[in-house]
This record gives structure tokens, C-alpha cells and sequence, in this order.
């Protein structure tokens, strides 16, 4: 059986480890610094298995040997920001315990592939890539593939057709200055850009856009763990059966789309490699332009956390 641990055991974390056990894709590891809540979870889980008639096994764990060998690890852990609490402290804070459940987990995982969850996403994701000074293909950001979900859950709920007919590709940095491909997304073949007026399209492009903040607005404590933790389970399941699927991601830029020593959403190919393949789709003179506003906002988070950490 492959295995999967996942740092964090909060809403992201436990739903991800949820959806995975469900599938029966890989053992799970759940870890997090509270102590006896991951085991609580995770025997929680464990005790629904025979229920659906999945040998999943699930340990829940304050102690990162319990994560050895893993194939995949999913970094859930951080903390959301408090009141009077900066976003400099926050990126220092999420950074320093990204960091430590990055090098911890290599330390036990030596040939696992890291999906990166926590928030600022892309620049986390870069962190983990400069702390773990891994290759590009095994450190991949989870975003794209939400927010992708977002904007077909709004076409289908707008056109009255089912999910299974809509693709859509949201690119760029995970904020609100995501970039929604509307002339590559469509309904059934027929691009966005012809089936909706462009009214009706833009409510949907911003409704994507701040698709994180309208559940946050709704939860008020706390933000989205069931979709993003769903996506990211896609992702693992990708890389676990060399699916060779072409999603959405944060990946390592080296030139692609003109963009270097970033992370950023692009489409990407995921199999047995992790992220094997970054795919250039041709973008025109508008979508182009909104690229180089968010790849200027993520650059400026990673300025931002080179100031708080030394890379
Ligand atoms: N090591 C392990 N776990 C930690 C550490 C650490 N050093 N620090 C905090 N954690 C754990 C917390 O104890 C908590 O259980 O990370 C978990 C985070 O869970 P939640 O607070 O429920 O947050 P969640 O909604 O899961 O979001 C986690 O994912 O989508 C992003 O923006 C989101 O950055 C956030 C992250």
C-alpha cells in the first residue's frame, strides 16, 4: 500500500485525509502539534472504514517518524491570522512552520512528492522548494484546480447544464488577481466568451475570484476546506496512478510564460514524477496583460517573505 501524510490536521487536513481513505489510493498519516487530536481523528476514521468496506489504515500522530516512507505529503499546517496580527507576522509564522514540516517529513520521506496547501499558497510552495532544494517536479502547489472548481460550479449553477460539461482554467496566482481563461473555458466545446453575455460572464469571473473570500464572509471563523482539500486529493490520486492529468497548479516557473524563480498557476501534467510537464497554452494581448498583474503580486509575496526568512 502507498502512503500518505498529510502535516495539519485542522479542516483542510482531515477532510483531505477524508476524501483519501474513501478512495482507499494510500495509507494515511495524519500529524499536527495538538496532541490527541490527530489520533482522535484519525481512529475517528479508521472506525468508519468497515463501514464502507475499505482496508485504509489511518494513524493520527504528533511525531514525524510516524510519516517514514511516505509516496506523498500534503502540508495543511499554518495558522489563520489573528487580530492585530500582521501579514508579515503571518507569512513569518506560516513560513517557519511550513519550513520545519518540510524538512522534517524529507527527513523520514526522503523520495516523496510535497503538495502545499497552506496559505500565501504560491509563496509557500516556493518556500518549500528552497527549503527542501528538491527538483521542481516534486513540490507542487494545490490552487488551481479550486479555483477551476469554483468558476464550473458558476457556469453550470448560470447555464442549468451538469458540472460534467464544463471545463474552465483558472491560471495565475491564487488571489484576486487570478486569471480566468474565458475563451479557453467552456461549456460542452462552445467557449465561455460565446455562450454567456459578457455581463453575465464577467459576474461569473468575479465571483471566482473571490470565491475564498465569499466562504470566509459565510463561515466567519475559519475558511474552505471541503473543495480545496477534494482538489487535492485529485492531485495525489493523479501522481499515485500516473494519471498523467492535466490540471491547474502552482509550479516552479523556469522560463515558462516568461516567468523565472516563481511559483504560479499553470496548467501542468501530473503522473508518477509529480509535476511532469508545465503546458504553454497561447494567450492573447488581454489575458497576457492580467498574467503579468498577478505574477507581479506573487513576486511581491515572495519578496515579502524573503524579508521575514532567509531562503
Ligand atoms: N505542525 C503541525 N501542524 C501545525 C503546526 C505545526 N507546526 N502549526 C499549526 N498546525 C496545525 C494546527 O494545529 C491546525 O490543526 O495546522 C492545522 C491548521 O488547520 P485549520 O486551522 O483548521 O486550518 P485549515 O482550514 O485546515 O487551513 C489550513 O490551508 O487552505 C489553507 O488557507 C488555509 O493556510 C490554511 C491551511
Amino acid at each position: 500500500m502507498k502512503k500518505i501524510s498529510i502535516i495539519g490536521a485542522g479542516n483542510t487536513g482531515a477532510t483531505a485525509a477524508h476524501w483519501l481513505a474513501e478512495r482507499e489510493l494510500a495509507d494515511v498519516v495524519l500529524l499536527d502539534v495538538v496532541e490527541g487530536m490527530p489520533q482522535g481523528k484519525g481512529l475517528d476514521m479508521l472506525e468508519a472504514m468497515p463501514i464502507i468496506g475499505r482496508d485504509t489504515h489511518i494513524l493520527g500522530t504528533n511525531n514525524y517518524e510516524d510519516t517514514k516512507n511516505s509516496d506523498i505529503i500534503i502540508i495543511t499546517a499554518g495558522i489563520a491570522r489573528k487580530p492585530g496580527m500582521s501579514r508579515e507576522d503571518l507569512l513569518k509564522t506560516n513560513a517557519e512552520i511550513v519550513g520545519k514540516a518540510a524538512t522534517e517529513t524529507l527527513k523520514h520521506s526522503p523520495n516523496a512528492i510535497f503538495i502545499v496547501l497552506t496559505n500565501p499558497l504560491d509563496t509557500m510552495a516556493y518556500l518549500t522548494k528552497k527549503a527542501t532544494g528538491l527538483p521542481r517536479s516534486r513540490i507542487i502547489g494545490q490552487a488551481g484546480i479550486l479555483d477551476s472548481a469554483r468558476m464550473r460550479a458558476f457556469v453550470a449553477l448560470e447555464a442549468g447544464v451538469s458540472v460534467e460539461n464544463v471545463q474552465c482554467y483558472v491560471l495565475g496566482g491564487h488571489g484576486d488577481e487570478m486569471v480566468p481563461l474565458t475563451h479557453h473555458s467552456n461549456i460542452a466545446g462552445i467557449p465561455l466568451k460565446e455562450y454567456f453575455p459578457a455581463d453575465k460572464l464577467e459576474a461569473i469571473v468575479n465571483r471566482t475570484r473571490k470565491g475564498g473570500g465569499e466562504i470566509v464572509n459565510l463561515l466567519k471563523t475559519g475558511s474552505a476546506y471541503y473543495a480545496p482539500s477534494l482538489a487535492c486529493a485529485q492531485m495525489a490520486e493523479a501522481i499515485l496512478e500516473d494519471k498523467k492529468l492535466i490540471v491547474p497548479c502552482a509550479a516552479y516557473m523556469d522560463g515558462e510564460y516568461g516567468l523565472k524563480d516563481m511559483y504560479f498557476g499553470v496548467p501542468v501534467m501530473l503522473g508518477a514524477g509529480g509535476m511532469e510537464k508545465i503546458i504553454e497554452y497561447k494567450l492573447d494581448a488581454e489575458e497576457k496583460a492580467l498574467f503579468e498583474k498577478s505574477a507581479a503580486s506573487v513576486r511581491e509575496s515572495h519578496e515579502a517573505l524573503k524579508s521575514v526568512v532567509s531562503l
